[in-house]
């Protein structure tokens, strides 16, 4: 796989899948623009990545909000003129059930893991209709494949996704562009870190035991994946040894959600 001369856009690139995410697509020769609300994470990680002959851009910006999305799409066809990736990454969780969701907590998660995917594909997909060709990749979850317990807002954004994925591919596979949909695991990152931890917290449990107990119970292979497993499948799917894969929803899992 090469990717010199393409440009990648990962959302929430500043931590965890994204990072590990943006490090592969670097390797692989792509020029980079990492869009995070965490600016400083997202210039660290931009900066590591950055060197003679490639660029990596960060963008500060809450892919939740139209306005952001816009001036952050304006600033990376200004500076690197178009777009062949799109990774919609940049994800919340939420351990909580129906009755114990405001609505500002329901608005957060759906804005961030769901709209946020809406607004960067409609401004990526007019940008690959000039060129025509691109493809995007949703990362969504193992939730959105069946609800998790005390994750409604999560998991229901997660299915979202899935279907947003669909009709995406529907709508512009005869247009070159590609999109497929991604449902991690338990990945090892921060994100998940903090729903064991939130988790754990309502049974009186800590985090860590409560996780391995469950990885023990449910994931065949019976270890948490890495981001840089999901970054491998992300750059396999934006690769040209993928083009016949569209509207395609993988799951990367260690077998989790094979079975009961
Ligand atoms: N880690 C897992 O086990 C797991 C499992 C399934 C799905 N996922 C999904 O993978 C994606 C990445 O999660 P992660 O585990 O790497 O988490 P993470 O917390 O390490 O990274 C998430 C990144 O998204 C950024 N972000 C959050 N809200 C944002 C917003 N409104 N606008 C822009 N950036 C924002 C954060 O600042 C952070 O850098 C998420 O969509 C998550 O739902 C993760």
């Amino acid at each position: 796989m090469n990717f010199k001369g393409r440009v990648a856009v990962i959302t929430g690139g500043a931590s965890g899948i994204g990072k590990a995410a943006a490090c592969e697509f670097a390797r692989l020769g792509a020029d980079l623009a990492i869009i995070d609300t965490n600016e400083a994470g997202a210039q660290q990680a931009a900066a590591a990545l950055e060197s003679p002959g490639r660029t990596c851009l960060s963008v500060r910006a809450d892919v939740g909000k139209a306005e952001d999305v816009e001036k952050a799409i304006e600033k990376i066809r200004s500076k690197l003129k178009r777009i062949d990736f799109l990774f919609n990454n940049a994800g919340v969780d939420l351990v909580a059930p129906l009755l114990e969701t405001s609505e500002e907590d329901w608005d957060r998660v759906i804005d961030t893991n769901l709209k946020g995917a809406f607004l960067l594909a409609k401004e990526a997909v007019a940008a690959m209709l000039d060129t025509g060709s691109g493809v995007i990749v949703n990362n969504a979850s193992d939730a959105g494949l069946r609800a998790l317990r005390l994750n409604t807002a999560y998991s229901v954004a997660k299915a979202g996704l899935i279907h947003l994925t669909r009709s995406i591919a529907l709508d512009y596979g005869s247009k070159g562009i590609r999109c497929n949909c991604i449902c991690p695991g338990c990945i090892d990152t921060p994100l998940c870190q903090q729903f064991n931890v939130d988790l754990g917290a309502r049974q009186g449990k800590s985090g860590e035991a409560l996780f391995q107990e469950f990885i023990e119970q449910n994931v065949p292979m019976r270890r948490i994946g890495t981001g840089e497993e999901v970054a491998s499948l992300v750059a396999f799917l934006c690769s040209d040894q993928a083009r016949y894969i569209n509207g395609a929803i993988i799951p990367i899992d260690g077998g989790l959600t094979a079975g009961i």
